[in-house]
């Protein structure tokens, strides 16, 4: 042993620092290109980070306020702008069929009753959890008219898998034809 360190055995704690500085950077490439990644999901796919925590009384839900059955739907304010409110539940979505105009700004209000559900709207960009007592809340544009699938995507019990709504996307201007004033528009029959 002795006589190989002295015959010039390579520098062991040299090669350990190299190799950590060598690993410091690939860390340091690999932690960039997550962040580039992150970025450029966020501004392509307009990806929407939570904005603010809503709550809501989840005892009281069905019973007064915004989440009362008869005002679950879809619905046009005196500005003109176009409101999506949903509740969850084992197993379903209220309401079961969703009417949207495309090519307009449509803001979704949904929370939940019991557990964890979730939703994505087809192919679209419109993907959200629904939490007992918090209000999920987010705004996007559906581009194209026709009917898209809106299952859960959170693991919420035995019936996860059956759980599911649709969303109708129609033209605007048929849509703003069927929208009036104080009414809660759905595409299942009331
Ligand atoms: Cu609701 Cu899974």
């Amino acid at each position: 042993m002795s006589t190989a360190a002295a015959a010039g055995e390579p520098d062991s704690h040299g090669t350990a620092i190299a190799a950590e500085r060598r690993w410091a950077w690939v860390v340091i490439a690999i932690m960039a290109l997550l962040v580039a990644m992150m970025i450029f999901t966020g501004l392509h796919w307009s990806a929407m980070p939570p904005s603010r925590v809503e709550t809501v009384d989840v005892k009281t839900l069905h019973l007064k306020g915004e989440f009362v059955e008869s005002n679950l739907g879809t619905s046009v304010g005196a500005d003109g702008k176009v409101t999506v409110r949903l509740v969850a539940q084992q197993y379903s979505f209220e309401p079961q069929c969703i009417v949207v105009p495309a090519g307009m700004p449509v803001t979704f209000r949904g929370t939940s009753t019991d557990t964890i559900h979730g939703f994505v709207v087809g192919t679209t960009n419109a993907n959200t959890m629904l939490i007992p007592a918090f209000v999920s809340t987010f705004t996007t544009t559906f581009p194209k008219t026709g009917e898209q699938l809106m299952p859960c995507h959170e693991y919420c019990g035995t019936g996860h898998e059956a759980m599911w709504a649709r969303v109708q996307v129609l033209p605007a201007a048929e849509f703003m034809a069927k929208a009036k004033p104080g009414e809660r528009l759905s595409c299942v029959p009331r």
